[in-house]
């Protein structure tokens, strides 16, 4: 099987992931933070050592400030029911998740204004143009770091200086970014991202997480037991406790901090000169592919490490089932949880695009196989 549906969530993990999976599980399942027990210590002082190696790998210089989540989605819940009230006002941009269009219509549906900036036509925002669309009740401006659909990076260090320069909060959808973009955040002007823990950084599926810059402080979605201060009526309000009500995922987040050192030792940079040069062997091969429509940017330099395509005038989820099932390729057709970039590319008769995202083990000749087998299928679909 060739797998490329890295961008839903990575995979093989590396070796120590799963081995530290399981040797976790055996030897310090306890639960973190909720006892004093030899057991409870250790897998508490493994969750302080996770949350201190992905602030050292995001360039974080208070690690509590990174809160545990179960995924990017509910990573981008707590920023926005927790940041926005009724009669402010969020700009956002029309390449967007479901994971951030979902939360903003209920809120839209609760007195929220909402304006949605047009990008170009490889979805790249215009900062202008977010400039252009600030008002003074402006509370919120959410992009994403790089759309899953496009692989688009944006330019989140112009957007953020924007947002910086208005006294905005910019919130930051990294789920397509981290582990595969260097990110420092200590210069990029970042207030508040999302990112999932089962993506780029390698780890386990049910893994996620949220930055919350200085100044920040957004409401819990959830309220608990955080194993502190319980003699307290109210939630605590320090971090990462505000926010990490109830037992946490400690053998998931184990498994995450051994992706993490994974890529700490390897460096991102690796990851990303790896991934460019098989983003730019696929869009090359695809381009040379007739009856084949490539969505997105050109120049891998400009994509995170995913490119979405569609074969002739064959359905996306056919073409997907049809790679799987003839070629034993992995990949996703549909719409991605993304309608919205969809309805911009005009792919939504197809029922979105075919998703090729490579990751980190993807070999040069796993992507020759596949073009070939893209190839083949447009020239079944000719015949037909
Ligand atoms: C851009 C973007 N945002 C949010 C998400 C949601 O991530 P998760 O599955 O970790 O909730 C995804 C997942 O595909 C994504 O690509």
């Amino acid at each position: 099987m060739i797998y490329l549906d890295n961008a839903a969530t990575s995979w093989p993990k590396p070796e120590q992931v799963y081995r530290t999976l399981s040797s976790f599980a055996r030897r310090a399942g306890a639960n973190p933070g909720r006892g004093a027990h030899r057991m409870a210590l250790e897998a508490a002082r493994a969750i302080v050592g996770v949350r201190a190696d992905l602030a050292s790998l995001l360039g974080v210089e208070q690690p509590e400030r990174i809160v545990f989540t179960r995924n990017a989605t509910e990573a981008l819940n707590l920023a926005l029911f927790g940041s926005v009230k009724p009669g402010d006002h969020v700009i956002v941009s029309d390449v967007e998740h479901n994971a951030v269009m979902r939360p903003l219509k209920v809120l839209k549906d609760r007195g929220v204004a909402v304006t949605t900036v047009r990008t170009d036509d490889h979805g790249r925002i215009e900062p202008d143009l977010v400039q252009r669309a600030l008002r003074p009740n402006t509370r919120l401006i959410a992009l994403t770091y790089a759309s899953n659909v496009l692989g688009t990076i944006q330019p989140v260090a112009e957007v953020g200086r924007i947002a910086r320069e208005a006294g905005v909060a910019f919130l930051v959808d990294a789920a397509q970014a981290v582990g595969e973009l260097p990110i420092d955040l200590r210069t990029l002007p970042v207030d508040l991202m999302a990112f999932s823990g089962h993506k780029g950084l390698l780890g386990p599926t049910g893994t996620g997480g949220l930055y919350i810059g200085p100044g920040q402080n957004p409401e819990p979605l959830i309220y608990g037991g955080t194993g502190s201060r319980s003699e307290v009526d109210y939630q605590p309000e320090f971090l990462p406790d505000r926010y990490e009500s109830g037992t946490l995922n400690s053998v998931g987040l184990a498994g995450l901090g051994a992706g993490v050192r994974f890529l700490l030792k390897k460096k991102v940079q690796e990851v990303r000169r790896h991934t460019l040069a098989l983003t730019q062997r696929l869009l090359d091969g695809l381009a040379g592919i007739a009856g084949v429509t490539v969505y997105g940017p050109e120049e891998a330099a400009e994509r995170v490490a995913l490119v979405s395509f569609n074969v002739g005038y064959l359905p996306s989820t056919d073409g997907a089932y049809l790679l799987d099932r003839g070629y034993g390729i992995a990949c996703r057709g549909g719409l991605h949880c993304a309608p919205a970039a969809h309805r911009k590319l005009g792919s939504l008769a197809l029922g979105g695009a075919i998703r090729f995202s490579p990751g980190i083990f993807t070999t040069a000749e796993e992507i020759d196989q596949a073009v070939e087998a893209v190839a083949k299928l447009a020239r079944e679909c000719r015949t037909d």
